[in-house]
């Protein structure tokens, strides 16, 4: 790209001839850090070198399929904007909802261990939301861990302690009334290959072996042991392993297993209580 003259309307007009529209607007605006209504009323300012060029690279990652949310750091999970980069998942809507149901419980004065927090958007949007709540939040990825800390001080989550941990290795931590995790569930082999731009986010947060479920059966068996009477165990899943779920929770010895559609009918979210 010949580095020219160019204005903001210009600038966007190039960018929509090769992504989304509100991409290139999200994109312009992350680079100038400004709102996007303010491209609207400044259409013809023009873009200083350093702009265009991070502006223009910006764009051909994002043609490339790289998702948006990593090249503005930046993704919206319930009520707050959360810091990701290529080491955490991207926070799912579809996680929203395993949020909103952890909320229908009396969570005052409650133990609440989250596995695999990742950006950490569960806990904080957990410990946002009820500051009576005590979390403690594991994560095998340091790189995660970091983020997860990151957004914690950002957002000012106080009751929340992040430990690096892998929840093959033992578990020593104290029972708790409740555990929660989107574990890494999906099943690498069922994948079609045009997913947008799930081969930029980090393996071990996606896949999972023996058809996605091998760290929720782990998860399943140990947790038993970790929870207070009455506690529950919360877990997000793929809605082909619904099933597997129950049998799964059967064989380790809870006595329930509630099962939840998202908003899309699809049963994404079990409850196992011992
Ligand atoms: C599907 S991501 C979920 C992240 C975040 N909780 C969310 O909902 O966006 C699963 C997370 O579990 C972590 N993880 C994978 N295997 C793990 C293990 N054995 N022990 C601890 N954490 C693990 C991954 O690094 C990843 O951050």
């Amino acid at each position: 790209m010949k580095l020219s003259k160019i204005n903001i309307l210009e600038a966007l007009n190039i960018a929509r001839s090769k992504i989304d529209s509100l991409d290139s607007e999200l994109l312009l605006s992350f680079v100038k850090k400004v709102e996007r209504s303010y491209l609207v009323t400044h259409e013809k300012e023009i873009l200083t070198a350093t702009e265009k060029k991070l502006f223009f690279k910006l764009v051909d990652e994002r043609e490339s399929k790289k998702p948006l949310a990593y090249l503005i750091n930046q993704k919206g999970f319930w009520k707050n904007d959360f810091y990701v980069d290529s080491s955490v998942l991207i926070p799912r809507p579809e996680t929203e909802f395993l949020v909103e149901k952890i909320l229908e419980h009396n969570l005052d004065g409650k133990d609440l261990l989250e596995l695999g927090v990742g950006s950490g958007i569960i806990s904080i949007s957990l410990g946002l939301e009820n500051e009576k709540l005590n979390l403690l939040g594991t994560e095998k990825s340091l790189n995660a861990l970091m983020i997860a800390n990151k957004n914690s001080i950002r957002l000012q989550a106080k009751n929340i302690v992040f430990i690096n941990h892998d929840w093959n290795n033992k578990w020593l931590f104290s029972k708790m009334d409740y555990i929660v995790s989107n574990p890494p569930y999906v099943n690498e082999n069922e994948l079609e290959g045009d997913e947008d731009g799930i081969w930029f986010e980090p393996e071990e947060a996606l896949f999972s072996k023996e058809e996605g479920m091998k760290d929720l059966k782990t998860i399943i068996s140990k947790s038993l042991n970790f929870l207070k009477n009455d506690g529950l165990l919360f877990l997000e899943h793929s809605p082909f392993q619904a099933k597997k779920i129950i049998k799964e929770a059967k064989k380790a010895g809870y006595s329930s297993c509630k099962q939840f559609k998202d908003y899309n009918g699809l049963l994404r979210i079990s409850v196992l209580g011992i």
